[in-house]
């Protein structure tokens, strides 16, 4: 008896035998199949269209989308990916996130007002950190004359923190301050005069140098802060600022004075020593 030969299974789908491949296309061929879509074919009296290069223009738009489809395959472009158009004007608009109420374009527009009072508040700031400082510049100086008129400026400081608060009250505004890095800073160049210099010929210099700086910063504020009043048609706060003005002017002028009738004198005599 003929040993049966093992039956081989295939892993896919099993495959007709060539032959019988070949034998169902001819069929197909010959009989046409209705499960088939007919290839469009063209139409014999159909209008060529031929382009200005003699070329037919449908073949170039076929030659163009082919193109196209290879370039977008080769880059990994799959067909629900946006493309982005090298013209502008043809670029879909992008998605605009919605706008922060706080920030955005119906935010509240801050006016001239606005930045009189945050002023106020910034100088209101300062004014209480100088009349914290003015007591120490004063026990640091050496020259009786400078100790003299930090504490008669530290007076004058007391006076102008209650013109501030009348100018908020006359603009219907609670007196509240704002803190002010620039002041802050000039007062630490102070406070490390006073480190660095302590004992040394050239400390009251120093210190004058920084007490000045501190007068030259009020005066920019003060004089902003009149003509604003001016220019908004606060009287009474213009009136009350152009005071304190007129006051830090006069300090600093006698801290001019100072320094060049006695205290820069008195620190390059001690250096030549
Ligand atoms: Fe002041």
């Amino acid at each position: 008896m003929q040993a049966h030969e093992p039956v081989r299974k295939s892993a896919g789908k099993p495959s007709a035998p060539k032959n019988v491949v070949n034998l169902l296309d001819a069929l197909r061929r010959s009989i046409g199949n209705d499960n088939e879509k007919p290839v469009a074919k063209p139409k014999a009296n159909a209008k060529k269209c031929v382009g200005r290069s003699g070329r037919n223009v449908d073949a170039d738009r076929w030659l163009r989308q082919s193109e196209s489809r290879i370039k977008g395959h080769q880059s990994g472009q799959s067909r629900g990916e946006r493309r982005v158009s090298a013209r502008p004007e043809l670029r879909r608009p992008e998605k605009v996130p919605p706008c922060n109420l706080l920030e955005g374009p119906m935010a509240k527009q801050k006016t001239l007002q606005d930045l009189f009072v945050d002023t106020l508040k910034d100088i209101y700031f300062a004014e209480k950190k100088i009349l914290a400082a003015l007591p120490k510049m004063a026990k640091a100086a050496q020259s009786p004359r400078l100790k003299a008129a930090f504490t008669k400026h530290h007076g004058e400081t007391e006076n102008q923190v209650d013109r501030l608060e009348q100018v908020f009250k006359s603009i219907d505004e609670t007196a509240k301050g704002k803190k002010c890095a620039a002041i802050l800073g000039i007062l630490e160049e102070g406070t490390e005069i006073m480190d660095e210099y302590k004992g040394m010929p050239a400390l009251d210099a120093g210190l004058l140098a920084a007490a000045q700086a501190v007068e030259h910063y009020e005066i920019s504020r003060y004089g902003t802060l009149a003509t604003w009043a001016d220019e908004l048609g606060h009287r009474d706060a213009a009136r009350l600022l152009k005071a304190t003005l007129n006051e830090e002017e006069k300090t600093d002028l006698a801290l001019t004075q100072l320094a060049t009738g006695e205290v820069n004198k008195h620190a390059e005599v001690q250096e030549a020593a």
